[in-house]
């Protein structure tokens, strides 16, 4: 398979030489994705017009996900084998267990093994610099997924593209919908609206944009807030049920707005409220982001006041067309090295539309 990818690259490279052919912009980002108003870039590719798709199932592939036990990345790693294995690709993909220098050995085995591609979820952010010192010093062209590291990181090398969402965005879409609510999520008309933030794991910038995000969408249309409490649930779902909990305990009434970094978290706070006898959309609110398929159901069902699309199909589909393109001899040049897919807003009238 490595030889033939290889052949076929040599080939490739050949006609681009004799095309006589330098960079040159990609035709574009592919199908699903688009990029945010505010960061707006397409990929700076190879010459896309001399430089073919990679051959289908033309390779192997190492896949590393931060940890299995995430319900939004299960979504996510499914949907990258499924898509791998329908064109053709041999795909191995491996558990970090949270654990970063357990994924630093997974890296340098897929590496010795000699595969064609890795598509990587770091286990940290703070990771990024020595991830990519390894994979460019093994050449292997590398598409990092839902954890991005800054540009400045990604420009060490050419052959390295992020595959995500704008976070900004999903926490911008939480503060709306809490907009949209009918008293703005003033439930007690006291002039201001009282909220708990149970965050993911604040190293992960998708926790510290959607934090600030959301908040910032009622400051902005100048509604007054009250942060009774922060805490993180690095994405978990018994944490979210536990943090809120306590909240209710501690604060009762006084809590408004329950804003969770992700449906998982949501989700566990959803029985802790139950649990309290509060009823949502009725003497609170609450909101995710994933759309996982528990969390629609609650949409649907009046549980949950909303939560926002992160399209795990749209990202790994987004993953792979970059990883081609790279396999294909593309390069990406500095400050335009990310790919986004849109987040969607989610409430009762749309929420059937997004169940898998
Ligand atoms: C998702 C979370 C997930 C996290 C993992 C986020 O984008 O919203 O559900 O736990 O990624 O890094």
């Amino acid at each position: 398979m490595k030889k033939t990818l290889a052949l076929a690259l040599a080939a490739v490279m050949s006609l681009g030489l004799l095309a006589g052919c330098g960079p040159k912009e990609p035709a574009n980002n592919g199908g699903s994705t688009t990029n945010p108003p505010s960061s707006a870039s397409q990929p700076q590719g190879g010459d896309a017009s001399s430089i073919p798709d990679a051959p289908a199932g033309g390779g192997t592939v190492g896949v590393c996900i931060y940890k299995f036990d995430d319900a939004f990345m299960t979504t996510y790693r499914n949907a990258l084998q499924e898509i791998l294995e329908g064109k053709g690709y041999k795909v191995t993909t491996v558990d970090g267990n949270n654990d970063q220098s357990k994924q630093n050995e997974q890296i340098n085995t897929f590496i010795t093994q000699g595969v064609d591609a890795l598509i990587i979820n770091p286990c940290m952010t703070s990771a990024a610099d020595s991830i990519i010192a390894t994979v460019k010093a093994a050449g292997v062209p590398t598409v990092l997924i839902n954890r991005e590291p800054t540009a400045e990181q990604m420009s060490a090398y050419d052959k390295l593209v992020y595959v995500g969402c704008d976070a900004a965005q999903s926490g911008t879409f939480q503060g709306e919908l809490i907009l949209e609510t009918p008293n703005k999520g003033d439930i007690n008309g006291d002039g201001k609206v009282s909220y708990i933030m149970i965050q993911g794991d604040p190293e992960n910038i998708d926790a510290q944009l959607r934090t600030e995000y959301s908040v910032k969408a009622l400051k902005d249309a100048g509604i007054e807030v009250e942060e009774l409490d922060l805490q993180r649930g690095d994405w978990d779902r018994e944490k979210g049920q536990t943090i809120c909990a306590n909240d209710l305990a501690q604060f009762g009434d006084q809590i408004e707005v329950v804003f969770c970094n992700n449906d998982d978290m949501a989700i566990g706070a959803l029985q802790s409220i139950q649990a309290a006898g509060r009823k949502v959309n009725e003497d609170i609110y609450l909101v995710g982001v994933d759309a996982l398929d528990a969390a629609l159901n609650e949409v649907m069902n009046g549980n949950m006041t909303g939560t926002v699309l992160n399209d795990a199909v749209g990202q790994a589909t987004a993953a792979v067309e970059e990883m081609e393109k790279l396999l294909g001899g593309a390069t990406y040049s500095a400050g335009n090295q990310s790919v986004y897919v849109d987040y969607v807003k989610v409430t009762p009238d749309n929420a059937k539309d997004f169940v898998k």
